[in-house]
């Protein structure tokens, strides 16, 4: 029997590993320079609270959250984002009663869902995702967008669109939702099921539908933009101009309605142009969701975040012909040759190890062309050669590949000698 990975997930091989480990180094300095701390959740959570977080009538829940039954007959589910398990967090672990707040978090890690896999749609991906909860100051939704698109910059990524809107509080929420129930009753029976579905439980979802995206209705919705209360016109021009101070330029797009159930004011995707990514173009998404907390049964604590996939920024990476500094050179490779150079040889690697350089070595008894080949491949800095003659001498010839440069070093003083040749 021959096995195969499951559709919708990939090996990440050593050659492409540096790539993502590189990047999530990024990410990792990212939040350390805007002051945000790693959480790490479980993979699987309970299944009701992706169903309360997410939003029940989200085609995430509905249609492509991974769950099963555990043998205790609990319903799990692998999560599909990060954003419910960090809440769910906070409020266990009652992080809004530490003294510094807003609480900033931030996550790396894979999520699940059951989506049609096409390039840049996985059904597992790894986001990067920042979450800040308890403060809702405008000040700190602009940081969490500044952070997304700084990322991608210091990378080098270019052509990137950053779309805004604002989804309101609840008063300017509830008036659009009326003015959307309104537009859409009369022709709803030429929608699909899920849209007839969402008119009554949440007809803003009717704006996400993929099937019916091209309903004349659509285009004419109203749009939640004209039905912002004051406090929620006032929040969001402050968002822009922190934006516009901050040297960020912006679409704002009325139509713009995320995914997922739980959002309020700020919302934004930063988008990619240019050939080369299909239908995807989407790099990440986030925004305000200031009821979340309560909902998870925490204190009233506004939050916003946003997250991204590793998978899309690779892939965009890729498309713009970006290549990172990512290196698998080594220091050393040991060529030992002879029964009793191969057990000083193995010595030698050990030391070297031991004082922070890497290093290799031969372990099928090559001859020693093949093990100098296999130093070209590692493209190590040093070859270090010992022989028979060599150990009775107690010495090692030191090559330096660069140069071709030879020397012959006593074996005791070569952790020395290579420590200041290479200034560490
Ligand atoms: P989301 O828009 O569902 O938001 O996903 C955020 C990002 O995850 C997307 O922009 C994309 O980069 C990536 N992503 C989603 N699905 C896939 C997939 N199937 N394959 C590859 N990449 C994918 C959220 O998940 C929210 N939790 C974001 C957030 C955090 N909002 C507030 N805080």
């Amino acid at each position: 029997m021959n096995f195969k990975i499951p559709r919708g997930t990939q090996d990440i091989l050593p050659g492409k590993v540096e790539l993502w480990q590189y990047v999530e180094e990024k990410a990792r300095d990212l939040c350390r320079r805007y002051n945000y701390k790693e959480i790490r959740t479980p993979i699987f959570e309970q299944t009701e609270l992706f169903m309360r977080g997410v939003g029940d009538t989200t085609d995430i829940v509905q249609k492509e959250m991974y769950t099963f039954e555990d043998r205790g007959g609990r319903s799990l589910t692998l999560r599909p984002e990060g954003t419910a398990s960090t809440v769910r967090s906070f409020v266990e672990n009652k992080l809004f009663g530490n003294p510094i707040q807003p609480t900033k978090l931030y996550y790396i890690g894979p999520m699940f869902r059951y989506e049609r896999p096409q390039s840049g749609r996985m059904r597992q991906f790894v986001q990067f995702g920042v979450e800040a909860l308890g403060s809702s100051d405008p000040t700190i939704d602009a940081e969490v967008i500044a952070l997304a698109m700084e990322f991608y910059r210091e990378l080098g990524l270019k052509n990137l669109k950053l779309v805004i809107n604002s989804l309101g509080d609840t008063e300017s929420r509830n008036a659009h939702r009326e003015a959307l129930v309104q537009h859409f009753q009369p022709r709803i029976e030429e929608f699909c099921s899920d849209c007839q579905a969402r008119l009554a439980k949440n007809p803003l979802r009717i704006l996400d539908c993929k099937k019916d995206r091209d309903h004349e209705l659509m285009a004419t919705a109203p749009a939640i933009l004209d039905y912002l209360n004051e406090e929620s016109t006032n929040y969001f021009e402050k968002v822009k101009k922190l934006l516009t101070d901050m040297g960020i330029s912006f679409e704002v797009d009325p139509n713009l309605v995320r995914g997922l159930d739980y959002y309020n004011n700020t919302a934004f995707e930063i988008m990619i142009d240019g050939d080369g990514f299909g239908s995807i173009t989407t790099l990440s998404g986030g925004g305000r969701y200031n009821g979340l907390v309560q909902e998870i049964g925490g204190p009233e604590t506004p939050g916003i975040g946003f997250a991204l996939s590793i998978e899309r920024l690779l892939m965009a990476l890729e498309v713009q012909n970006i290549s990172l500094p990512v290196t698998e050179k080594i220091d050393c490779y040991v060529i030992a040759l002879g029964e009793e150079a191969k057990l000083a040889g193995a010595n030698i690697s050990f030391k070297l190890r031991q004082a922070g350089f890497s290093c290799d070595q031969d372990y099928l008894d090559k001859k020693m062309k093949a093990q100098m080949k296999a130093a070209d491949r590692f493209q190590a800095t040093y070859v270090l050669i010992i022989g028979d003659s060599e150990l009775e001498q107690n010495v090692v010839v030191v090559k330096e590949m660069a140069t071709g440069e030879q020397q012959e070093v006593a074996l005791d003083q070569i952790t020395d000698y290579l420590l200041e040749k290479m200034n560490l």
